[in-house]
């Protein structure tokens, strides 16, 4: 039997997203081959929880004493969406300890999180990306720059962020003004990008018994004007079609995309990669390294799509690591 630490909670935004990613992760992870013990992350505060009872991590070698009793944790399962899991922090606190887990290693995840950055090496494959600028802080001609380098509608986004948060489509000039003063809210870096019209499409992509697999291509259909925080996580406000209504060699096309970013980009675990499909081509969005788990979200959709249920899904991430 391995203990396995399911870490979940962090600091963005996405702490309840991570939650219930977690939750489901432990309902579902098979207790015939593993411990599982739900680890929530806030701040300084690491803490396992039974009832009301709360029993400090050890952040000297992620243990925990419940009683006489000391846990050590064999790997662990990052359900963290945002910082610290999904950037590359927690990854290296591991790494020192030696204790492996199932996301993206440090560099990885760090590249990954930083949406300008990601497009850089993203492009560098020769995949389409969207026309933007990387702005590092908030100053007096950040509007006319934008203006004068890019074609409006503009998406002003949060360069580190998540769930839509802090982000606004700008069709007008005169919303600029006010989308950088929220994105810049939530994030010290904005990423401000031209806005690709098209079908919104996703594949999930995972490493399993030494090859790369690419789930069925996910049509997002959101009932909002793009996929914004209410339509990702109010109930009927997007619909998820699993495997896309698009022509079988265009899902391949999205799948091979897929499968070499996962490698070019040295992904580990199960990744999502986000695409505007204009008709003619693939546009690189994002992708996400520690995707949703939760029972709304697309990757167990995924998963049971492609004949895999969430306990296999979850052994298969692991065994991979251990
Ligand atoms: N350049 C763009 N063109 C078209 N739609 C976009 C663009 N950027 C973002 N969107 C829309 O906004 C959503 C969230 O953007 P994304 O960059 O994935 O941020 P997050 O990390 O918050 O999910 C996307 O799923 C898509 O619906
Ligand atoms: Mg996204």
């Amino acid at each position: 039997m391995l203990n396995v630490a399911i870490v979940a909670g962090g600091d963005s935004r996405e702490y309840g997203i991570s939650v219930k990613s977690a939750k489901q992760v432990e309902l579902h992870i098979d207790r015939e081959l593993f411990n599982p013990y739900l680890i929530l992350i806030k701040g300084e505060k690491w803490y396992y929880r039974i009832g009301l009872k709360k029993f400090p991590i050890d952040k000297n070698d992620f243990s925990l004493t419940i009683g006489r009793k000391k846990i050590r944790f064999d790997l662990v399962f990052v359900a963290i969406h945002g910082t610290p899991g999904e950037n590359g922090k927690l990854q290296g606190y591991f790494d020192l300890l030696r204790i492996p887990y199932t996301s993206s290693d440090v560099t990885t995840s760090a590249i990954t999180f930083n949406k300008s950055f990601c497009k850089d090496v993203v492009r560098s494959c020769g995949i389409n990306t969207a026309k933007s600028i990387h702005l590092f802080r908030e100053g007096l001609n950040l509007e006319s720059d934008i203006l004068s380098q890019l074609a409006l509608p503009v998406f002003v986004k949060p360069n580190n962020g998540g769930s839509s948060v802090g982000m606004t489509k700008v069709n007008h000039k005169s919303e600029l003004g006010a989308a950088l003063a929220k994105a810049f809210h939530e994030d010290s870096e904005v990423l401000a990008e031209e806005f690709i019209k098209g079908r919104e499409l996703t594949c999930g992509v995972l490493r399993t018994e030494g090859r790369i697999i690419a789930f069925p291509v996910t049509e997002i259909i959101p009932k909002t004007e793009y996929f914004d925080y209410d339509a990702k996580y109010k109930k009927g406000m997007a619909e998820e079609v699993v495997p896309a209504e698009i022509p079988g060699e265009l899902s391949q096309q999205c799948q091979g995309i897929s499968r070499l970013l996962y490698e070019k980009l040295n992904c580990k675990g199960v990744v999502r990669f986000d695409y505007i499909f204009t008709g003619s081509a693939f546009w690189f969005l994002e992708v996400n390294t520690v995707p949703g788990m939760s029972t709304a979200s697309i990757v167990p959709k995924m998963a049971r799509a492609h004949g895999w249920s969430f306990g296999e899904l979850i052994t298969r991430l692991i065994m991979e690591i251990k």
